[in-house]
């Protein structure tokens, strides 16, 4: 091997970069009869059939927070309005956002101890006080979580939380988004990787599913993440779903093996039309062995804005796409009434 074959191969091996010039969209091989409606259509069935055990993301863990700074905030899933805080412990709470004296909304709250008080009059709440009951709350470190009765799900003492790297070596951001559409359009949008290199050429090319590693229950990748016109990222990665509202990709070879990115859908509820209106909470949890991720890692308040913008400027392309296809679903496409939920 001559001296400069030797040099670049040492660069090969250093760089995840590759040379992999973007290919003209005309020149690309048309992907929809592999997207086969009938195997997107199966694979979102078996999705909807795997339990939740009751739990909904609610947002990011650092939404809600924590002592000398802890108050309350409120979310709403599936129409039903939440409080959401943290005791003096850090331990997040979780309760009805309507105080149980006039209604007050529980939102931006004082805490005392375990408990919320209310701002109206001052009404200390937790579980069992004036007869309010507080949900069950979970936190993962990244996201918050509350377990509410949902119909066909059998609750559980804990979210059924995909396998992640180890926090000591990653770098998590959450990106979140509201949509006009179903939780099952979202999951759907992921369970369709061939629109990748078609939908997003500037994020995504060289896309092929490996049929032989895929299954009823993982579909497996190989696809090149953009860096401009020239470049790209190869890597492999494969798309699960632990239960009905969450989509998980995980890298599992190449650059940051071993990271997700965990896609979770909330109900929300209806707007004013009557369309559902869907929160979407994406957390990117990335690792390397590199020795410059090492390095970013203390300097993660600067990295996660720009993990959070890439997955906004993804999420733009497939919100259309899973908006779009509710309004197909609910007969609107075509006849002026899509909008923006
Ligand atoms: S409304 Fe909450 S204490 Fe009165
Ligand atoms: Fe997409």
């Amino acid at each position: 091997m001559s001296l400069r074959d030797k040099v670049l191969a040492q660069v090969r091996a250093r760089s995840p970069l590759r040379v992999r010039p973007e290919p003209p969209l005309p020149a690309l091989t048309p992907t929809w009869a592999d997207a086969s409606v009938r195997r997107i259509a199966a694979a979102l069935e078996r999705a909807q059939r795997r339990d939740a055990g009751g739990w909904f993301v609610v947002g990011r863990s650092s939404d809600v927070p924590d002592a000398p700074r802890a108050e309350s905030i409120t979310r709403v899933v599936a129409g039903r309005e939440l409080a959401l805080w943290r005791g003096s412990d850090g331990r997040l709470h979780a309760g009805p956002g309507a105080c149980p004296h006039l209604g007050a909304l529980l939102d931006r709250c004082p805490v005392a101890g375990d408990m919320v008080l209310c701002r109206w009059h001052g009404m200390a709440l937790a579980d069992g006080r004036h007869g309010y009951r507080e949900h069950p709350a979970y936190d993962d470190g990244v996201l918050a979580w509350v377990r509410l009765p949902a119909e066909g799900e059998t609750p559980t003492p804990a979210p059924r939380l995909p396998q992640r790297p180890d926090p000591e070596r990653t770098i998590a951001a959450v990106y979140v988004g509201r949509m006009r559409c179903e939780p099952a359009d979202v999951i759907a949008n992921r369970l369709d990787p061939w629109h990748g290199a078609w939908f997003h050429p500037y994020a995504f090319s060289h896309l092929t599913v490996d049929e032989s590693a895929s299954d009823a229950d993982r579909l497996v990748l190989d696809v090149t993440f953009r860096l401009g016109r020239t470049f790209g990222v190869p890597v492999r990665a494969s798309f699960h779903t632990p239960d009905s509202r969450t989509i998980v990709m995980t890298i599992l070879d190449g650059e940051g093996t071993g990271s997700v990115v965990e896609t979770h859908a909330t109900p929300l509820g209806t707007d004013r039309d009557g369309a559902a209106v869907t929160v979407l909470t994406e957390a990117t949890i990335a690792t390397s062995d590199r020795l410059g991720f090492r390095m970013l890692r203390p300097a993660a308040r600067l990295v996660r804005p720009l993990i959070v913008r890439t997955a906004a400027g993804l999420w733009r392309d497939d919100q259309d796409y899973a908006e779009r296809r509710y309004a197909v679903r609910r007969g609107e496409a075509g006849i002026g009434k899509v909008r923006r939920g």
